[in-house]
């Protein structure tokens, strides 16, 4: 490992990342191939793992079908999270909860980027209404499994930032 290399930051320094997926996310490579692909949830997992160690970061990943499972990983950010990526499933569509959780989350400095596999402006009209982006820093809809690269890289972006404006904290 060169000592110079994101890698070599030391822990503390690290940025951590919770990957948070809602519901019906475990069947991905079951589920609908010509929707969301063959890729498995355990696949998403492990490559978006391995880009956080390559970018410096941890990443931890959680799934659940339960809104208010969800809604409590959502807090639990509180306890050292720096950033979430999170594809929420259905409930991104209609779960005002959820959107209080990540915008209570988020203002207390832990940014959350939504991830959808599909583009899902391009499909039924109840999903081109998110009502969880709003309170996000940003949505990737569209760009299949490499979403999950494009959102940690802008989640990372955004904690970067956020350190470097206050030194010390
Ligand atoms: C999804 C899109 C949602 O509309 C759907 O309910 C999902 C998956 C996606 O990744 O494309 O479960 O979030």
């Amino acid at each position: 490992m060169n000592a110079n290399s994101p890698s070599a930051a030391p822990a503390a320094a690290r940025p951590r990342v919770l990957l948070l997926h809602g519901p019906n996310l475990n069947l991905l490579g079951e589920r609908d191939h010509a929707t969301y692909g063959s890729t498995t949830l355990r696949d998403v997992e492990e490559r978006t793992t391995a880009l956080g160690l390559e970018l410096g970061a941890e990443v931890r990943c959680a799934q659940s079908n339960s809104e208010g499972a969800l809604i409590d990983l959502v807090h639990a950010t509180r306890s050292g999270d720096d950033g979430i990526v999170f594809n929420p499933g259905a409930y991104a569509h209609y779960s005002y909860a959820l959107r209080d959780a990540i915008e209570a989350v988020a203002g207390l400095g832990i940014p959350c980027v939504e991830v959808h596999i599909s583009n899902v402006h391009a499909r039924e009209p109840f999903r081109h209404t998110s009502v969880t982006a709003p309170v996000c820093q940003g949505m990737v809809s569209g760009h299949g499994i490499f979403g999950y690269e494009l959102a940690l890289r802008s989640v990372l972006h955004r904690v970067a930032e956020w350190r470097a404006a206050r030194p010390g904290a």
